[in-house]
């Protein structure tokens, strides 16, 4: 491999062929939902939907809908969304608050920790109602830097032991401390799958997003490989693609980031190279005075760009101020349809660490300023859900390069079903990809 690759996992790095029919094939929508949904931890949500007892949020999985709250005692518990009568949906708020849930057909009622209160006309059930064993049918969940997981297993691994080396490596970003600003779901027509494995490579980027080609270097990042799926990546940031000549005054991009952390981008001309270390240097040195204690980090963090794709299908892209999580949902039924939600959090400057730091253009100040959201204005966010379609024709965006990427991946669905296309043949720089659907085939089976 030519490649940056740290392997933590213990399958070796291997790069082979496999069918479309993962991608088109209802048998194996089937498979998956037998041993990958029902078997490995799920990113389910956020725990800052869960601040208060009662609190409680929706995980919808296409065939599943997990129920998950903050119980009156205090506690994160999942449970299927499902009446224990005769199996309605029980909750059908996104997101909300209650003390119980009272199901809209006949009026039995669960406490927010899944108990059965309230049962109407108890005394005409002739056999009477085991009130313990028609509580709500429990879910694992277990929660890492501020995110909820759901796993729908009977006995998982902890969710560490799941997550591995992920943990240490991510453990500075503390996305706990982040909020939300942005909630969008799009219905994207494409499988799932096709999502994941467009936000694991990087070789389409100088080809699919011609405003990025110069901005990111992504012929030097590099790529870990772990246990059960998981992948990573670093990406230097604040500098220039070095497969096109170094222009003599910083881009946009940088000129931004430079300005944002108080300093002139004309004072870079003719040496953009610089910029990276200026800007690691930068925030380690006013890093207080902006309400952001840096010092967690490495130098490399301060600048670069990360992502690590949770299998299977979470995907973390983030920075120290930033986080997106991208996550494609499948559909019940049809493998050429799924859920994609993006959301995006911001850390804000800390008044802990700075109280004043709200006046200084900080890099998270610059972002929530952009969004038009500041904590002391802050609502959280409801969720925008819209088409394909409304993305292709501009009516909404997810930003101009995950609406590239959408719009292109209709055309991968399409071509999956062509008879002129029998094998997917990837690259060494599309080796996340790779680990990703061996990681699949080994759940799955030959
Ligand atoms: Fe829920 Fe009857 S189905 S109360």
């Amino acid at each position: 491999m030519t490649i940056r690759v740290v392997n933590h996992a213990r399958r070796p790095a291997e790069i082979r062929s496999y069918t479309p029919a993962r991608y088109v094939d209802p048998a194996y929508l089937e498979l998956e939902w037998q041993r990958v949904w029902r078997t490995t931890w799920l990113l389910a949500g956020l725990e800052q939907d869960l601040r208060e007892p009662g609190d409680f949020f929706v995980f919808d999985l296409g065939r599943e809908q997990i129920l998950v709250t903050r119980t009156s005692a205090g506690s994160t518990q999942g449970f299927y969304n499902v009446c224990q009568h005769r199996g309605n949906r029980l909750v059908t708020a996104e997101r909300g608050h209650a003390e119980n849930f009272r199901c809209a057909y006949h009026a039995w009622t669960y406490a927010n920790d899944g108990a059965l209160k309230g049962v109407p006309h108890r005394d005409r059930f002739p056999n009477d109602v085991p009130c313990a064993e028609r509580s709500l049918r429990r879910v694992r969940t277990a929660t890492w830097q501020g995110l909820v997981f759901v796993c729908l297993a009977n006995d998982p691994p902890p969710l560490h032991e799941f997550l591995g080396p992920v943990v240490e490596h991510l453990a500075p970003y503390r996305f706990d401390q982040m909020i939300v600003v942005e909630d969008q779901t799009a219905r994207v027509a494409c499988n799932w799958k096709a999502v994941v494995d467009n936000f694991g490579e990087l070789y389409h980027v100088d080809f699919l997003h011609p405003q990025h080609k110069r901005m990111v270097d992504c012929s030097n990042d590099t790529v870990h490989l772990f246990d059960n799926g998981h992948t990573g990546l670093a990406v230097p940031g604040a500098t220039v693609n070095p497969r096109f000549p170094v222009p003599e005054a910083p881009t946009d991009i940088q000129s931004a980031q430079l300005e944002s952390l108080g300093l002139n981008p004309a004072d870079f001309t003719g040496r953009v190279l610089d910029v990276r270390r200026a800007v690691q240097e930068r925030k380690r040195a006013i890093g207080r005075e902006l309400g952001f204690d840096y010092s967690a980090f490495s130098d490399e963090q301060l600048s670069d760009v990360w992502q690590y794709n949770l299998f299977p299908n979470a995907i973390l892209s983030f920075t120290p101020e930033h986080l997106w999580i991208l996550r494609p949902r499948p559909h019940p039924s049809d493998p050429a349809r799924c859920e994609f939600d993006k959301i995006s959090l911001l850390r804000f400057a800390d008044p802990a660490i700075n109280a004043e730091a709200r006046d200084i253009a900080g890099p998270g100040r610059q972002a929530a300023t952009a969004s038009g959201l500041l904590p002391e204005d802050y609502r959280r966010p409801e969720r925008d859900v819209f088409d394909h379609d409304d993305i292709v024709a501009g009516r909404k965006t997810m930003t101009i390069t995950i609406d590239q990427d959408i719009e292109l991946l209709g055309g991968i669905q399409a071509g999956m079903t062509s008879r002129g296309f029998d094998s997917v043949w990837l690259s060494e720089d599309e080796l996340r990809v790779a680990h990703f659907h061996n990681e699949l085939d080994a759940l799955i089976g030959g």
